[in-house]
């Protein structure tokens, strides 16, 4: 069994880890990487670069990265999980977010949610169904702004070959509103000889200047897949932290009952992510920044609405916890904000 131990932020700071689990000397001198069976290695670490604690600016909301490229009604966003070596997840968000005073959800049935795929670029041999939602965070006090996201599509695709390359491209076909084309990899079958070849480990990640150079570093190392480990866009302190020239929250609305979390946030992530998150998947975890308390005792909405993990596959009530294979690794995601009994909740 493969364990990862993590302990999450209790400070205010963007610290980050990134292991992957591949040997560079090794490649250049056998032209092949190691499983971990052949094991165990030197590991290869990197000492923390101080100058992170001193934090990073946010990148601006209409940073190219950020800023939407397609029409309304056309996917963005789009993200891959592993559901299983033989099914893959694909979640994507078409039509407009609003913010600010009277927000009025989406439909989620006007989008119909549709991932075309095959082997071979260009041909489409299957076609499989999905399911959309909306969701709000609203708030019950004068002066903060809620928001209402755009239609959440999430489809499983069964029935794949382990370890084979995918084209696919999602969207709505009949409003000819389909993504370019993708391309994934399916992960190998349970064995104690295949393993996926990289993997990326990455937690506390944010939206500024030091996780361009994150996601830089990642997309350049091609992993195989990602272990997103909990606190993803930070949406719930953008320009309400105080210090970097924000505005201080609770100067601004000493009364408010709760804090606003300021969800377009979390749509510039789903876009700055995309790159990366149409061909690799990512395998999200909660952590303390996910909570975004909001009206009704609501919370976690963003992470439970945005993300599809493979609860249901492994017998796990949540999306708090779960469980995967990927190769010769049985992979445990544990959340810390949930029972972990039959019911989880
Ligand atoms: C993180 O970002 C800040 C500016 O926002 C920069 O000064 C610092 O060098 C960056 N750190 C690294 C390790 O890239
Ligand atoms: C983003 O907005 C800021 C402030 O309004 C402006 O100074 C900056 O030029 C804009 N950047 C881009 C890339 O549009
Ligand atoms: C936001 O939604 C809450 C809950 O429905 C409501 O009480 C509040 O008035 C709304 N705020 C605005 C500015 O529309
Ligand atoms: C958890 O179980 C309840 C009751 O059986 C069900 O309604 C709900 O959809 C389940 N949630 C998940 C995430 O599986
Ligand atoms: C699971 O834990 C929750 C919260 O502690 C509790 O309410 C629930 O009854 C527990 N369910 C079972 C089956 O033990």
């Amino acid at each position: 069994m493969f364990r990862i131990n993590f302990v999450m932020d209790i400070f205010n700071i963007c610290t980050v880890l990134i292991m992957f689990c591949c040997l560079t000397e090794f490649i250049v001198a056998e032209r092949r990487i190691p499983s971990t069976v052949e094991g165990p290695f030197k590991p290869v670490t990197h000492r923390f670069d101080p100058s992170l604690r001193r934090g990073s600016d946010d990148l601006p909301m209409n940073h190219s990265r950020l800023t939407k490229k397609v029409p309304s009604i056309f996917p963005e966003q789009i993200a891959l999980a592993i559901s299983s070596p033989t099914s893959m997840l694909v979640s994507w968000i078409t039509g407009d977010a609003q913010i600010g005073p009277n927000v009025t959800p989406l439909d989620p049935s006007t989008v119909a949610s549709e991932v075309w795929y095959g082997k071979e670029s260009g041909m489409y041999h299957f076609i499989q169904r999905g399911v959309s939602t909306v969701y709000s965070q609203l708030y019950p006090f004068e002066g903060l702004l809620n928001y209402t996201s755009g239609i959440i599509h999430h489809v499983k695709l069964e029935g794949l070959e382990p370890s084979k390359r995918y084209y696919y491209k999602c969207g709505d076909s009949t409003l000819s509103a389909m993504s370019k084309e993708h391309v994934f990899e399916t992960v190998p079958l349970p064995s104690p000889h295949m393993f996926p070849k990289r993997i990326a480990v990455v937690g506390d990640l944010g939206l500024t200047s030091n996780t361009t150079t994150t996601i830089d570093h990642m997309i350049e190392n091609d992993p195989a897949m990602i272990l997103m480990v909990g606190d993803l866009s930070y949406a719930n302190q953008y320009l309400t932290t105080g210090g970097k020239g924000a505005p201080c929250f609770s100067c601004a609305f000493p009364d408010a009952p709760i804090r606003e979390t300021y969800q377009p946030r979390w749509d510039g992530w789903g876009r700055f992510m995309e790159p990366l998150t149409a061909r690799v998947p990512m395998m999200v975890i909660e952590g303390n920044h996910e909570i975004e308390p909001q009206a009704g005792g609501i919370t976690f909405k963003s992470y439970t609405e945005r993300f599809s993990v493979p609860s249901e596959e492994s017998g796990s009530n949540s999306s708090f916890y779960y469980s995967f294979n990927a190769g010769g690794i049985h992979f445990l995601m544990l959340g810390a904000y949930v029972d972990y009994n039959s019911t989880g909740i």
